[in-house]
């Protein structure tokens, strides 16, 4: 028998324990002994958390408790579940996590403490979708080319509900956090760094690559209007919240998270609400696609029990990140973000006058930024002021960077210019 102790219990490690019970029969089944859950550490024991096992406020009843095979860590955080994985390593326990953000800063770290141990984080990135595994095992005869996902499912739902209902960002975020997609703290999901977390934690085992979060490119989606809906319906787009890992020529990764407007041919732009998709492309197997529920109490715990299922059957089958030594000539290193290229679109409102046109396109210019498409829509409430919608063909990010901060200086534009990034 495994026992397992498991260090927070809100809504997936009630799901936890749920599932290890339900599921008893498939998972001793797979994993060849039964596993039983045998106490919950949580903060507030008056709580009722509707689990049928015993609760403590003292994490030691886990860490020094030698009857416990597996520590499942769920409380959230950065520095607390570091120690206290640190810890349950060192005292020779295996260790299951979901902690995105503690991974997103610490995984090397921790892949070095936990050496030969086990330390699965299968939940941490796209809930139920085993990506981390489909990568590290599945893929692995591959260079992998591109990581292009819809990683958040907050950012998704909104989106999708801006696509297809005219409501705007505020209302619909608010929804969100009703149905409880949304992270305690929101901005953490609108902001983009849920994802950028999860990008980089994909990106360790894609290539091996060590960044944190203020490496990266990370936007959100708060600016994006009916507007900016409006220019992508029409010209063929849907706009997602995307998280992108791409190899570039030179060694180099390109890693960034931020809304685009995407074909919505592309099967990435057809994941909708507040569903997870992914797709990688290996130099051989070609284009994979993953899809499935990135949140949710029991799709994140089987995620967490198909880690204990292996941790079972083999211990660490798998070196935590994906490499047992570096790559040959070398590993890649990060691209900075002004050498980003692709394509834009940008909103910017302006003075419905002779000339206006001009002057933006002249701004553009002289930054060889290339106009490919133009929508102009006249303000419903002031006739003399008009919102100007285009598309540009292919240019460096610093470019458009600078571009911006032109336009904005323009006394003809009434606010400041908004952009989004174009994904072909
Ligand atoms: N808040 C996250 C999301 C949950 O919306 O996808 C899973 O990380």
């Amino acid at each position: 028998m495994i026992k397992v102790g498991i260090i927070g219990v809100g809504t997936v490690g009630a799901s936890v324990v749920k599932i290890l019970k339900d599921n008893s029969d498939i998972i001793e089944a797979r994993s060849g002994k039964k596993i039983v859950p045998v106490v919950g550490i949580v903060r507030n024991i008056s709580r009722n958390r509707g689990v049928s096992i015993p609760l403590s406020t003292n994490v030691d009843d886990v860490l020094k408790n030698d009857d416990i095979d597996v520590v499942i860590e769920l409380m959230g955080g950065v520095n607390e579940p570091l120690k206290v994985i640190k810890n349950a390593l060192e005292n020779g326990k295996s260790v299951v996590t979901a902690n995105k953000a503690l991974l997103a800063y610490h995984r090397y770290a921790l892949q070095d403490i936990a050496g030969e141990r086990a330390l699965g984080f299968e939940a941490s990135v796209a809930g139920g979708i085993p990506i981390i595994k489909a990568l590290r095992e599945g893929l692995s005869a591959n260079h992998i080319e591109s990581i292009k996902g819809i990683m958040n499912g907050t950012c998704n739902f909104i989106l999708t509900k801006m696509m297809n209902e005219k409501v705007e960002f505020k209302d619909v975020l608010e929804e969100a956090q009703k149905l409880g997609y949304a992270e305690a703290d929101p901005v953490f999901d609108v902001g983009g760094f849920d994802a950028a977390h999860k990008l980089l934690i994909l990106a360790s085992i894609a290539y091996g690559i060590h960044a944190n979060p203020e490496d990266i490119l990370i936007e959100g989606i708060e600016q994006i209007n009916s507007e900016d809906i409006f220019f992508a319906k029409e010209f063929g787009y849907s706009i997602k919240h995307l998280t992108i890992a791409k190899k570039c020529d030179n060694k180099k990764i390109e890693l960034r998270v931020h809304p685009a407007l995407v074909p919505t041919s592309q099967m990435i732009a057809k994941v909708d609400g507040v569903m997870n998709g992914i797709s990688v492309i290996g130099d051989r197997v070609g284009e994979t696609m993953y899809y499935g529920p990135g949140a949710g109490g029991d799709a994140t715990a089987s995620a967490v029990i198909a880690d204990l299922v292996d941790i079972v059957r083999v211990g660490q089958s798998s070196p935590m990140l994906g490499f047992k030594r570096d790559l040959e000539g070398g590993g890649f290193t990060l691209l900075n973000s002004d050498e980003i290229e692709t394509k834009y679109y940008m909103r910017i409102k302006a003075a419905d006058e002779i000339g206006v046109l001009t002057k933006i396109t002249s701004v553009l210019g002289d930054f060889g930024i290339s106009v490919d498409s133009f929508l102009q829509k006249q303000d419903k409430q002031d006739k003399k002021i008009a919102t100007l919608l285009f598309s540009t063909h292919t240019c460096k990010e610093l470019n458009i960077q600078k571009a911006m901060k032109e336009l904005e200086k323009l006394p003809t534009c009434k606010e400041k210019p908004v952009m989004i990034r174009i994904e072909d």
